[in-house]
């Protein structure tokens, strides 16, 4: 292995809030989000080589073109013209698909870790330029923290750290697909004067959530929990066995439960142990400052600030 190759994490996220406030010309639908990075991550190795190539360690997960690492690289080769190649191994712990921004984690990590390994000048708006264009969420994973969401997702502003030490993300083994959770809302076109406005709304619910004012909340849930019934279970047993909070993550499956205290969560997790079918997973929030120093071979080349 050459000395040259490197690791980095890739965390997960889950959303404080999610509101989807209505169709968009393009097809997208406008959010409001508040994202928040977790402690449960993925790791991908750096390694260089003549060509570019991608392992996994979940057999589930395509290492072929359609991966978001490789669309990732394959963008940055184009457009910086690198003639390199990279070895790629991802250990995957993210359950994917599961409303917990795994790919998107993965494609922003891909793009900091290969701008390293091939030692190109890629400044912050060309990086969240290429992330947004893999996917709305993948801009987020530049900032890490608690940060608010708004546009197609994409468009991000920090916000205050929110600190939480026992969370607890369970997984059923369903795949929720993202574009028909969108369609599954059934929501009205916006009307020319609205976005405007909604990033203003948008920027008084991050405020108010700061102030403990605005309580998390998923407007997915509804019509996910109609959809499936095993999720909604998964919501009411972490509510049954004490969890203070227990919301849905993104379109799902997952959901996501914060505790008082840790007793608790740890009675929670043995309870459910029977639940099979269902992933579980000990977490706690990875603040931006925490994030950035996990990150540190990326960020040394990277330095933001914000
Ligand atoms: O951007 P991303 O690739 O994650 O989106 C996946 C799908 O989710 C999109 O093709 C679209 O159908 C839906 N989507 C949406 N509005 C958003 C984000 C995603 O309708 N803001």
């Amino acid at each position: 292995m050459s000395s040259d190759s490197f690791e980095l994490p890739s965390f997960a996220k889950v959303n404080w809030l999610l509101r989807v406030l209505g169709k968009r010309p393009d097809g997208f639908h406008e959010l409001c989000t508040i994202f928040q990075t977790v402690s449960l991550c993925d790791r991908i190795r750096f390694e260089p080589a003549d060509d570019l190539t991608l392992e996994c360690s979940a057999p589930a997960i395509p290492t072929d073109g359609t991966n978001l690492i490789l669309r990732a690289a394959n963008l940055l080769r184009e457009r910086y013209g690198v003639r390199s190649g990279a070895r790629l191994v991802l250990e995957k712990h993210i359950p994917a698909p599961g409303g917990l921004g795994g790919g998107s984690s993965n494609a922003a990590t891909a793009l900091l870790g290969l701008a390293v390994l091939w030692d190109l000048e890629v400044g912050f708006p060309a990086l969240t330029e290429i992330g947004a264009s893999l996917g709305s969420d993948v801009p987020f994973f530049f900032y890490g923290g608690t940060a608010l969401g708004s546009g197609r997702g994409e468009l991000i502003e920090p916000l205050p750290d929110f600190e939480q030490k026992y969370m607890m993300i369970v997984t059923p083994a369903i795949a929720v697909p993202t574009s028909a959770a969108f369609g599954g809302l059934n929501l009205l076109p916006l009307t020319k004067n609205d976005p405007e406005s909604i990033l203003e709304l948008c920027r008084k619910a991050g405020r108010e959530f700061k102030d403990g004012r605005q309580v998390p909340a998923n407007d997915f849930e509804r019509s996910i929990f109609a959809t499936f019934p095993e999720i909604e279970r998964v919501r009411d047993r972490l509510v049954e066995h004490g969890a203070d909070l227990a919301l849905l993550s993104g379109s799902g499956a997952s959901v996501f439960a914060v505790f008082e205290k840790e007793e608790t969560r740890q009675a929670t997790l043995k309870a459910l142990g029977n639940e099979t079918d269902w992933r579980m997973f000990a977490v706690a929030t990875v603040s931006r400052d925490e994030y950035r120093r996990a990150l540190g071979r990326a960020w040394r080349l990277f330095p933001i600030s914000f």
